[in-house]
């Protein structure tokens, strides 16, 4: 059965069983605990705790989904970074003896047959899922395995959240599919709690699916894959086409959903899987308009189920030719000095390459190759980043004798204490630009970086069009507004968690310290209090918007199609 059918036989399924079909959520997710979306419960997760805001009480799904955790397994027989998962859902529609029936009755509809099912078997507390066991028994399965909470529980996504017991079926000795009951939610202190309304999370990857239904040895020989490795050379290595066939598609899916090249979070995952496709261009000699012809064909060929790439296959070619732009001749440079002593090479040397040149690990890695680049370890690598970071910061408390600057975070310059006092005024304006820009353009917009100097504020954004300029208007006034209003400016340190559930601005990191600072601006004193602005930061910060003085945007500029950037300065 080719893919296309299977998505649509699986939604059939479940739309005939009284589920509401439910479009792809992007990849770029709400659920600020996951930098890129990584499994179809995402865009429900809040109606496991809240059914009564569900759009119904079933639906099903076909996700774009993305993991990060997977890049360095990316070449084997089944592991993808981006892959499709069909899931069906329920938030207090159904339990467990429908999602199982329905699982096993799908799988049936399509000429497969059960090997085993997996359940979870544990104690304390939670505890073992004996009903799901006696289900699959009645149904007349006979091979039940039983694993604990390491292979047969889900979640939560985050510190908290809802979670549960899976139940996992096993076909030609792969796991096909996993059936999550959230039953309870887990709190920030570790502890669970049973859920009032017990739900149904299901996910099982297309990929996975097609190639048990088309009898294929590997995810990489179904029709999902299969014609793009026609497109590349018959010498290459069998690893390095799955990688490069693996990470074309992702690429085209991430800047399809606005994802853009950039130093951090998700826009960092996707640089390096630009670079790490330019990087084997090099080193196998690919021409460059293999990879482009590789793009061309999967927009082509998803665009049947996912319309959006038709429309923005050139889009998708241009940030390409960006990145390769920026990046051509520096990794040309970097690949040469890391040839020079490839012997040498250990993680702090792979750092300095990578701070020098922007050459992503997994790209030294692969250019080193054989035992030596097997040998890098990315956690070491990882911690010569840590290192680095802890050296700049330390960096910002010094004060560099009226020869380097006073303050240099990174966001922040200031060389003396009277251009200090204006950055901090452009500081707090910064926090309120970002807030009045989701105010007037919606929550899609995301800081991408910011500068700041005595001069001016440089803030860039996700964003997929031109600012009009009434929209400038309108951003610059509402700054304004609440710069006339006299707001003051709070600071609060409180554990990560408490910041996100109070809906505070952040930017995506691997590790957040357990208590962080959080700025807010507003009227605390009316009831019920006014928040303009609410972001986790380092500071420093006025005490009282009045300080700032008046706000004035200079200039919106391009940068990149999903990003724009603007220059704004404030006045006494
Ligand atoms: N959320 C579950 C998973 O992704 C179904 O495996």
């Amino acid at each position: 059965m080719s893919s296309a059918e299977l998505r649509k036989k699986f939604l059939d399924f479940f739309k005939k069983r009284g589920h509401k079909i439910a479009p792809s959520s992007s990849l770029i997710p709400d659920d600020p605990s996951v930098l890129l979306t990584t499994a179809g419960m995402q865009q429900f997760k809040k109606y496991y705790t809240e059914p009564s805001l569900a759009p119904a009480p079933n639906v099903a799904s076909v996700q774009k989904c993305f993991r990060t955790s997977d890049i360095d397994e990316v070449g084997d027989e089944s592991h993808l970074t981006f892959f499709e998962m069909l899931g069906n859902f329920s938030f207090g529609g159904y339990f467990k003896e429908k999602a199982i029936k329905y699982a096993k009755e799908f799988l049936e509809s399509i000429g497969l047959k059960i090997d085993y099912v997996t359940v979870l078997n544990e104690k304390g507390d939670i505890e073992p899922d004996k009903e799901s066991e006696e289900i699959w028994r009645r149904l007349g399965i006979k091979d039940i395995r039983k694993a604990g909470r390491e292979d047969n529980f889900w979640g939560p996504t985050g510190a908290e959240g809802p979670c549960g017991p899976t139940t996992e079926i096993y076909i030609n000795g792969v796991e096909i599919w996993n059936i999550v009951f959230n039953e309870y939610y887990k709190k920030p202190d570790g502890s669970f709690e049973k859920l009032k309304t017990p739900g149904v999370d299901t996910g099982m990857g297309l990929e996975r699916l097609a190639m048990v239904s088309q009898g294929k040895k590997n995810i990489f020989e179904t029709d999902l894959f299969a014609q793009y490795f026609e497109l590349l050379p018959k010498e290459l290595p069998e690893k390095i086409k799955r990688i490069i066939v693996d990470h074309s598609r992702a690429i085209t899916f991430l800047i399809n959903d606005g994802v853009r090249p950039l130093n951090k979070e998700a826009g960092y995952v996707l640089r390096r899987l630009i670079r790490r496709v330019m990087a084997i261009e090099t080193t196998h000699n690919l021409k460059s308009h293999i990879f482009d012809s590789l793009l061309h064909d999967m927009a082509h060929s998803y665009g049947d189920f996912y319309p959006e790439l038709l429309r923005k296959s050139n889009n998708i070619q241009d940030e390409i030719q960006k990145e390769r732009a920026k990046f051509g001749k520096s990794l040309d440079k970097g690949i040469q000095e890391m040839k020079k002593d490839i012997q040498a090479l250990d993680e702090k040397r792979a750092f300095d390459l990578y701070q020098t040149y922007g050459l992503p690990f997994e790209v030294i890695k692969d250019v080193v190759g054989g035992l030596r680049g097997s040998e890098l370890n990315r956690n070491k690598f990882e911690e010569e980043i840590k290192k680095h970071q802890k050296i700049s910061r330390a960096g910002v408390e010094k004060k560099f004798g009226g020869h380097g600057l006073l303050l240099d975070t990174g966001e922040l310059k200031a060389k003396d204490e009277e251009e200090l006092k204006k950055v901090i005024r452009l500081h707090t304006a910064t926090h309120l630009l970002q807030a009045a820009l989701r105010k007037v353009l919606g929550d899609g917009v995301k800081q991408a970086g910011s500068d700041i100097t005595a001069e001016r504020i440089r803030f860039d954004f996700t964003y997929d069009r031109k600012l009009t300029d009434e929209e400038i208007k309108k951003i610059e006034g509402l700054v304004n507004l609440a710069i006339s209003k006299k707001y003051q400016v709070e600071m609060k340190e409180i554990s990560y968690e408490e910041a996100l559930k109070a809906g505070a601005l952040h930017f995506f990191k691997e590790k957040y310290p357990e208590n962080v600072k959080v700025y807010s601006v507003g009227d605390f004193r009316a009831d019920p209090p006014e928040i303009f602005s609410r972001e986790l930061c380092g500071g420093p910060h006025v005490k009282n918007t009045s300080e700032i003085g008046q706000f004035k945007i200079l200039k919106q500029e391009a940068i990149g199609s999903g990003a724009r950037r603007l220059r704004a300065i404030v006045m006494s």
